[in-house]
């Protein structure tokens, strides 16, 4: 749905009077050391494309990311973000009963209200570190026939090792899966590996991709689903057409074809973040009141653990001196205590660091 996302810098500037660019956003789960070398003058030497209406299925970019990840480009959709295709996707696989693990990213609900469809949550504890009992989860699939999983997840940060993911997918073969990879990109060890690969054929599954976050396009849309073979019919019955539009298009050709240059950009950007995250927590280790969980990706949560203080007046404080962060209050199953932070270049976050400091002090 349009409302309940980070991000939204466009009603903080109005309410402060400035301009966009005064705002640091650390709300906004995205790569700060994107959009990667050479992409953004490529698309302007390509504006004059927008006078002309784009591929109407993308079948170029489609091949292209196909190649890429060695995936078979019948098994594979273009959306206009992976926004497009987690709304298609209960309408398109008729979803009766849908199961969430959370908490996690809002629209998966989002898109089964949108389609009528009913769901359940299956909640991570927070004396786990909200990483899922996946024994307990998998006694809740059955009854359910879809599954989504975020991971890494959205805003917890944590990762599910890909054996165990494939493992619960095989032990159901007639509830379809729905893992979002969005962030995946960031996991800087093996651990960054999709279950989309060619080495296994999992029959009811369903992998999103988001070029947004780890490129640091999301003003672009762009996301692909890779599809297994007995659900494509399904989703392409629901494929808008010219979802992708011809910037985007150029975009994913682009960053699939100089593949050196995206693998470098990617594994420095990583590198980069692991320092800056390790670099963050370390100052922000001393304080008191404000709990930091592990996270695999490039957005921490924290939890706010002074009687004084909750989310909402944390995320006021800072958005009046223009830093705006996630307040995860709205997340199901967090409730009013939690915070989402996500990194950006050190300068940037020595600066929260000095405020949260302050206000943690
Ligand atoms: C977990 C997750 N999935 C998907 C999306 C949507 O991304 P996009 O539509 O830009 O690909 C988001 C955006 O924040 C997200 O956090």
């Amino acid at each position: 749905m349009i409302y309940g996302h980070g991000g939204n810098i466009h009603e903080l500037a109005g309410r402060l009077g400035c301009n966009l660019e005064d705002i640091i956003d650390m709300s906004s789960n995205i790569n700060p050391y994107g959009p990667p070398p050479g992409l953004l003058d490529h698309l302007k030497d390509r504006l004059s494309s927008i006078a002309a209406l784009p591929q109407t299925d993308g079948a170029d970019i489609v091949n292209a990311f196909s190649r890429q990840y060695e995936i078979d480009p019948s098994r594979v959709l273009a959306g206009n973000g992976t926004t497009q295709l987690i709304y298609t996707i209960p309408r398109a696989l008729e979803s009766q009963n849908v199961l969430i693990c959370g908490p996690t990213y809002s629209d998966y609900a989002d898109a089964c209200i949108m389609n009528k469809v009913k769901f359940d949550y299956f909640m991570a504890d927070e004396s786990d570190k909200f990483i899922p009992d996946f024994e307990k989860f998998k006694k809740e699939i059955p009854g359910h026939d879809t599954v989504f999983i975020c991971n890494p997840n959205n805003p917890t940060g944590t990762l599910t090792d890909r054996d165990t993911i494939i493992n619960i997918c095989q032990s159901f073969p007639n509830t379809v899966f729905v893992i979002d990879e969005s962030y995946l990109p960031f996991v800087s060890n093996d651990g960054a590996k999709t279950v989309a690969g060619a080495d296994v054929e999992i029959e009811n599954l369903i992998v999103l991709n988001s070029m947004s976050k780890i490129f640091r396009i999301p003003g672009l849309r762009i996301g692909f689903a890779i599809v297994s073979k007995s659900l494509v019919p399904r989703m392409k019955q629901y494929s808008l057409p010219w979802s992708v539009n011809s910037l985007a298009q150029a975009a994913v050709l682009y960053l699939m074809k100089n593949k050196a240059m995206v693998l470098q950009f990617i594994t420095s950007s990583n590198k980069s973040i692991d320092e800056n995250k390790a670099a963050f927590l370390k100052k922000m280790a001393s304080l008191k009141g404000i709990r930091f969980f592990d996270s695999a990706t490039v957005f921490i949560l924290a939890k706010i653990e002074n009687d004084e203080l909750m989310a909402e007046g944390v995320c006021t404080q800072l958005a009046d001196e223009k830093i705006l962060i996630r307040n995860c209050t709205n997340f199901s199953g967090l409730g009013g205590r939690f915070i989402r932070i996500s990194l950006k270049l050190p300068e940037i976050n020595d600066m929260l660091s000095d405020r949260l400091s302050n206000i943690f002090k």
